[in-house]
């Protein structure tokens, strides 16, 4: 396990209460708490540096290129990337639009077919459906197993001449369960086809390797790994980005303009990457990245399994807990008490102060395998303890329809 000592680099788990408890934190698939060492980042570009990026011809200039560069190079290494492959977004869900649209809206054709799951992410399925909207591709679902796993049988069932992307989670956020992304990438391109990974629950949470994968495209976000806010990452082979159009166009992505309407943009990952970006949250990145490789991302993905572990043995003894993926590949939880409606559970959960999600967690088309409209969700982080994890368990045992509901009367 990850020495707890570790909590002292988090000012919101030192004091911070909630409904008058100390703070309990599981909603890390939402959004992650932030290390100091992030937080000084970003406000050391606000107090000393201050100015724009790739625009000004001055030494302060230069050294918001050289620290926003500098962020670029950390994220390539941390996947085993090539830094012309990486293009800042505001996070996943525009690098997942932005493949859709610059990508897929501009070679995907009428007939064409995009590979997808009932498991996904709105943010990862929704660009998709506009696609074909525009486009006249059709999305194909691949079934999922009774767990709600999907079988690499089943995907090569599912593979056929027409299919010409994949577009699935590395890690489900609802399930937790890991997807085998490496045979999945061979066996589409077998046929030719390209793949998109959603990774926004993997990359935060253990070791990835674009190259070993071999996935064409690769999206996450920043603030689910302790960076800040309005930062993703879209990863791309370069090939396949130096092909693809922006959505975006305007200043810093092109090379030349002219008033025929001649526009030559810049090169990959520039031409993506149009108007002032999130500078401070770009360089927050890069104190995250450090301050994870500290910790290692076997050692993160380690202590989140044996946090998940220890809970189910201890949930799997309730009879009021209903536990819809008791063998989940990481920290991901997802439950109900039963005869409570979710959200009136994490009501309950609120008033003892522990923070977990309730609802369809953006994966709306999941409940109907669930069998039912709603779930809790705890999941951990590194700086989650066994501690916490008693904590959660015992008000787990209090709650029934009595106690949540006796919240609003
Ligand atoms: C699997 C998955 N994909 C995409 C996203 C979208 O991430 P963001 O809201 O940071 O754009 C999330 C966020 O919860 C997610 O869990």
């Amino acid at each position: 396990m990850i020495n707890a000592s570790i909590r002292k680099d988090f000012p919101m788990l030192n004091g911070r209460k909630m409904q008058g408890h100390d703070l309990v934190y599981l909603d890390n698939a939402a959004t992650t708490l932030k290390p100091q060492c992030v937080i000084d980042a970003v406000t050391h570009y606000y107090t000393h540096l201050g100015a724009n990026a790739h625009r000004g011809d001055y030494e302060l200039s230069f050294e918001v290129d050289t620290a926003y560069e500098g962020s670029r190079k950390a994220v390539a290494q941390l996947i085993n990337a090539d830094e012309k492959e990486i293009v800042f977004t505001s996070g996943a869900s525009a690098s997942l639009n932005l493949i859709a649209y610059g990508y897929g809206r501009k070679f995907l054709k009428e007939g064409d077919v995009i590979l997808s799951c009932e498991a996904e992410h709105a943010s990862d399925v929704l660009p998709w459906m506009k696609c074909c909207e525009e486009n006249g591709c059709v999305i194909e679902y691949i079934p999922l197993n009774d767990e709600g796993r999907i079988e690499i049988e089943t995907f090569k069932k599912c593979l056929h001449e027409k299919v010409k992307m994949v577009a699935l989670a590395h890690v489900n956020n609802v399930l937790g369960y890991e997807q085998p992304m490496a045979e999945i990438c061979a066996l589409a391109h077998q046929i030719g086809a390209i793949v998109s990974v959603d990774a926004a629950q993997s990359v935060p949470h253990m070791k990835i390797d674009v190259k070993k994968m071999d996935c064409d495209f690769l999206s996450f976000s920043g603030h689910k790994m302790c960076g800040p806010t309005g930062v993703g990452v879209l990863y791309g082979k370069y090939n396949l980005l130096q092909q693809m159009d922006p959505f975006m166009l305007g200043g810093g992505s092109n090379a030349r303009f002219d008033m025929c309407g001649n526009i030559l943009l810049k090169d990959a990952p520039y031409k993506f990457e149009t108007g002032t970006p999130a500078i401070e949250a770009v360089i927050g990145l890069h104190a995250a990245i450090d301050y994870l490789n500290q910790i290692g991302m076997e050692n993160i993905h380690q202590h989140e399994k044996e946090l998940h572990d220890y809970a189910i043995e201890k949930l799997m003894q309730l009879e009021n807990v209903h536990v819809y993926n008791p063998h989940a590949d990481g920290g991901i939880i997802t439950f109900n008490i039963k005869d409570v409606f979710a959200q009136d559970s994490a009501s309950f959960f609120n008033s003892q102060g522990i923070a977990l999600r309730a609802g369809q967690h953006c994966a709306k088309l999941l409940n109907e395998k669930l069998g039912t409209s709603a779930t809790l969700r705890a999941s951990f982080y590194f700086y989650n303890t066994k501690e916490e994890i008693d904590r959660f368990i015992e008000v787990c045992a209090q709650a029934n329809i009595e106690n949540c509901l006796n919240l609003f009367f």
